[in-house]
């Protein structure tokens, strides 16, 4: 058998929206499909990983091979993430988790009252920062979806949450990032960046993972 770039390895996967609780019937949400991770976890099974993936409220069925394990709030996330993160040797963050969450869930149904309305958010705990502060951290790699200044803003989430890599993800281009079939990113480590051009999630899927599978590699001292 021909050995494969990820044989042996455990990969950890995160995809999908995140669901904040507002009330019994109402949260606060984004557009992730979570095509990109589910792509991702496949393409890593495909390369011969062990791949656990954790994931958000999506429409989707699970690739072959593969574990999921569903949640619903960044908290929930961050728990099944940290749970598993000292067996993991690759952890990818393409989920795209709520920075915040209402500071309380009202139990029954909120009412309509005035014409206005506030609700408190508080920050949600950063996951794939607890990821890579942990110890026996895995390779840590990130996605940063931007509307503006995109390479800017990854770089600085690469060193801020102290990742060895980072996936930049323009989502102000019509046809690609959030919910749409295809997609086109840079990837960056801290040594420079490669242009990955507009294609179908799964074959950018595929091409990610070869391109992580040789950092790791070139990281491993074994
Ligand atoms: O799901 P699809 O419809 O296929 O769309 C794919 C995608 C656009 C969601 C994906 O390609 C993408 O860009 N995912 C990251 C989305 C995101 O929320 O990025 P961010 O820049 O806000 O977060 C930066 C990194 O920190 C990400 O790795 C994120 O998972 C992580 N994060 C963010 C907040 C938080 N509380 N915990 C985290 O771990």
């Amino acid at each position: 058998f021909e050995s494969r770039l990820l044989d042996g390895m455990r990969v950890l996967i995160t995809a999908g929206p995140t669901r904040e609780a507002i009330d019994p019937v109402r949260y606060i949400s984004n557009h992730s499909s979570g095509k990109m991770g589910f792509s991702l976890a496949r393409a890593a099974a495909d390369a011969g990983a062990s791949v656990t993936l954790v994931a958000g409220p999506v429409n989707l069925p699970t690739p072959a091979g593969v574990e999921r394990i569903d949640v619903v709030s960044a908290q929930d996330m961050y728990d099944a993430v940290l749970a598993r993160t000292a067996e993991s040797d690759l952890f990818i963050g393409c989920a795209a988790v709520a920075d915040y969450r209402p500071a309380t869930v009202v139990e029954q149904k909120i009412k309509k009252q005035n014409d206005e309305m506030t609700l408190t958010l508080v920050r949600n705990p950063d996951i794939i920062s607890a990821v890579s502060a942990s110890e026996s951290r895995p390779f840590t790699v990130g996605f940063a979806a931007e509307t503006q200044d995109v390479l800017g803003y990854a770089k600085g989430k690469l060193e801020r949450k102290k990742l060895d890599a980072i996936i930049a993800n323009d989502v102000s281009v019509a046809g690609i990032g959030f919910n749409s079939d295809q997609n086109e990113v840079i990837l960056l480590t801290a040594r420079g960046e490669q242009a990955l051009p507009r294609m179908g999630k799964q074959q950018l899927a595929d091409a990610l993972i070869e391109q992580l599978a040789q950092l790791l590699n070139s990281t491993d001292p074994a």
